[in-house]
């Protein structure tokens, strides 16, 4: 007891040393802002919430260019999208050496899966489900753009997304609230590190706040409407997060949220960011959101400004609208001067907090910039988390691990494609730079192994589609010759191998910004191809490269092996190689549903039960809740993912059927690694609320973790559920737990699971 009473004597002195060491430092800052901003114009503090495009900027004629002039008049925040030291020092001395008042600039980019090192896409970064890795690429990715310059990235994205037609669920974490809210606080942590003051941490941007990703039919930039119960619920939780996790900024998003689009919605911005969620940070617009609110049918810039401003935006990106209207707006009093002033100290305090003040060059060190970017060390990490990114949908009579002899051929247009390794945004990326498949299998097949390869088919028939796709300096590298001729000599091809490794899929750019597709099946020339080489008889591997679910209904029921890698990075040839070979065991896991067909979405795990749910084990009943043509299933449920070993369940055992209050109960279950080689299963906790007060989700994640068992090996997993864990926003939107049964589910997907009942008591 007396031991006790010291620790936590000693904890909360910590706690007020902590606190009151915190304050001394925030009034310092206060301080030294106040006295600033008492020297500044109101064009000057105008000018601090102008983010601008780098434009014209090339090194050697900064000071003559647009963007140069301005920053000398003060009217520029920040710049985003530029790189390299040479280039950020010589725009940052004419803010600081030829401005009024010498305020250093803001360099923001979309550093978002790795800088030059690059990682595998967020979608796939994801299902590793685990958030040390995911952590670890951050900080990577943090410590490569501060050695180029940057302080500022515009990830973590966190938008949830239960629709495969939009495009950027590559950006997210997938479908769930629980794992994404995980992810979001590991990737706001790796990226602005332990201290922001340190070079080698950079300000995370939360984005896209918020509800991006429920754009309806799937369709970039869409309308976006729903419940605000379900909002809470459903698609917060990971911004949620990220604010907790202390992100630095917010992105707004560009779609309407209750009515009204993100970037003119004070109830977004004030209430629920800042009041409800404590944000202390700047929120900055997307891409000329602002001038869109015109297009939006909210006024001209002038109006839609003074709308922004108002709701609590502080940055405005690209539109101008802040810079060239606000000042108008305040002569004839439709904003005030308090307004323009909250918004400009949002800004410098973000730049008083990564050290800028004291040092305006902290991130232009030229000696890092050669030592710290796309190093040995990192490319190994990349190779280590893509292996685990990429998940095992289906491997019938083990055909792989592969053996290393006989003759493989490696075919299709994704096969030695090294410029569509990376996938979207990997805007610092030199994609010559990255492993293509092919390559990968050679390095790892050794000289026993003979390896043949062919073009196969293009990634699109259609060449409209294809150079809406052939962007970013990533070709498809389409060759002009008739569809069966390139079959017929991928036939012949594989005709002489032992096995054929197929290389399907999209290209980097046809997932990421504005990539909707109506159709999510594999392009039908490329199914032309895997039935030719299906038709030889030979074992075929699929090896899929996308940024999005994708309908595999034909390929699962008719390729024997199937492997999803999304778009893994520089490393990926090798990380693919390693899988393929068995020098690792895959053990990804999908944090996104598969659906049979476009028809079905949004198709989610954790969906409510309905008033007339199908009868299980059946797939048509009338007046149920079901389809005429497609069954109620996925192709591959949340959760799922193969080994090359097998682990079996025990059953699920609860430390009492019957709890009260705050007392937890413990939830365990054996798991067993009853294959033939050693390795990973991520066992996951569902819980389901039987009654509740409002329709509660048959079933939701709230916890997962990743064991590495040794053949042969048992353990026992235990969660503890308390209940934090079956909290939830009710009808006042008060965050709550309600007494009742509970079925707690725990397995190694959504869909297969061992469950038990508690009943739990106020
Ligand atoms: C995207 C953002 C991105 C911004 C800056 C926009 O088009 O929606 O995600 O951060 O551009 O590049």
């Amino acid at each position: 007891m007396k031991i006790f009473a010291i620790t936590v004597s000693l904890f909360l002195l910590v706690q007020i040393n902590h606190s009151s060491a915190q304050k001394a430092s925030d009034s310092k800052m206060n301080q030294f802002i106040s006295n600033l901003m008492s020297r500044m114009t109101i064009d000057e503090k105008i000018g601090q919430l102008n983010l601008s495009g780098a434009g014209d900027i090339t090194t050697g004629q900064t000071t003559s260019s647009g963007i140069g002039k301005k920053i000398k008049e003060g009217k520029v925040g920040g710049l985003l999208n530029i790189k390299t030291v040479s280039k950020i020092r010589a725009v940052q001395k004419i803010a600081v050496e030829e401005a009024r008042l010498k305020i250093p600039l803001l360099f923001g980019m979309d550093v978002i899966h790795g800088y030059q090192t690059i990682f595998p896409i967020p979608l796939g970064l994801s299902c590793t489900w685990d958030m040390s890795l995911i952590e670890q690429s951050a900080r990577i990715a943090a410590q490569e753009a501060s050695a180029d310059g940057l302080c500022w990235t515009f990830a973590p994205m966190v938008d949830i997304s239960r629709d495969p037609r939009w495009g950027r669920m590559s950006e997210g974490s997938g479908e769930d609230p629980y794992l994404g809210a995980c992810v979001a606080k590991a990737m706001v942590k790796g990226f602005q590190g332990e201290d922001l003051r340190k070079n080698n941490s950079i300000l995370a941007c939360v984005k896209h706040f918020a509800l991006y990703g429920a754009t309806e039919s799937g369709r970039e930039y869409n309308t976006t409407d729903m419940s605000r119960i379900r909002m809470y619920n459903e698609y917060f939780p990971p911004y949620k997060a990220a604010v907790e996790a202390g992100a630095g900024s917010v992105m707004s998003s560009f779609n309407e949220v209750d009515g009204l689009p993100a970037t003119a919605n004070k109830w977004l911005m004030n209430e629920v960011l800042r009041k409800q969620w404590g944000f202390t940070g700047f929120v900055v617009t997307d891409y000329t959101a602002i001038s869109e609110l015109t297009e939006h049918g909210l006024g001209d810039l002038q109006e839609v400004s003074t709308q922004a401003l108002q709701a609590g935006i502080d940055f405005d990106m690209v539109s101008e609208g802040f810079l060239t209207t606000l000042k108008k707006s305040l002569e004839t009093g439709r904003v005030t001067r308090a307004q323009i002033d909250l918004g400009c100290r949002r800004i410098l305090e973000a730049k008083y907090k990564l050290g800028l003040f004291d040092d305006p060059y902290r991130y232009c060190d030229d000696n890092r910039a050669k030592t710290e970017i796309f190093t040995p060390g990192n490319l190994k990490v990349s190779r280590h988390i893509a292996g685990q990114s990429l998940v095992l949908l289906k491997n019938d009579n083990q055909i792989l691990p592969l053996r290393k002899e006989g003759t493989i051929a490696v075919i299709g247009p994704l096969s030695d494609n090294k410029f569509n390794m990376t996938g979207t945004w990997s805007v610092a990326a030199d994609f010559s730079k990255c492993i293509s498949l092919l390559s990968g299998i050679k390095a790892a097949a050794g000289n026993d192994t003979r390896i043949l390869t062919a073009w196969g088919t293009n990634i699109l028939n259609d060449s409209i589609l294809d150079s809406r796709v052939s962007v970013f300096g990533k070709p498809t590298f389409r060759q002009s010759r008739p569809q069966n001729e390139m079959i017929a000599e991928a036939v012949e091809v594989a005709k002489k191998a032992d096995v054929i490794v197929a290389a399907v899929g999209e290209c980097a750019e046809m997932s990421g910004e504005c990539s909707s597709r109506s159709d999510i099946n594999l392009p039908d020339n490329q199914k032309e191809l895997l039935k030719a080489l299906l038709a030889t008889g030979k074992p075929v591997v699929m090896v899929l490269f996308n940024g999005r679910p994708l309908a595999l209904s034909w390929e699962n029921a008719n390729v024997p092996a199937i492997l999803e890698v999304w778009f893994p990075g520089s490393e990926a040839g090798n990380a693919i190689a390693d899988i393929l070979f068995g020098e690792v065991n895959p053990a990804g896991k999908l944090t996104s549903t598969f659906p049979q067909n476009a028809g079905q979405i949004p198709i989610y795990y954790n969906s409510k039960n309905t008033g007339r749910p199908l009868i299980s084990g059946t797939w048509f009943t009338k007046f149920r809740s079901n389809y005429l043509d497609v069954s109620n299933e996925p192709v591959y449920p949340f959760g799922y993912g193969l080994s090359y070993t097998k682990f079996t369940y025990g059953d699920l055992k609860l430390s009492s059927s019957i709890t009260k209050g705050n007392h937890p109960i413990a939830a365990s279950i054996s798991l067993t690694n009853s294959g033939k080689v050693d390795g990973a299963e991520v066992v996951q906790l569902y819980i389901r609320d039987v009654v509740g007060s409002v329709t509660r989700p048959l079933k939701e994640l709230k916890g997962f973790q990743k064991i590495f068992l040794k053949v042969g090996e048992t353990k026992q997993v235990t969660f503890t559920i308390t209940p934090d864990d079956l909290k939830f926003y009710n009808r006042d939107l008060k965050y709550d737990w309600e007494p009742g049964d509970f079925v707690i589910m725990i397995g190694g997907n959504s869909r297969d699971l061992k469950s038990a009942k508690v009943t739990w008591m106020k």
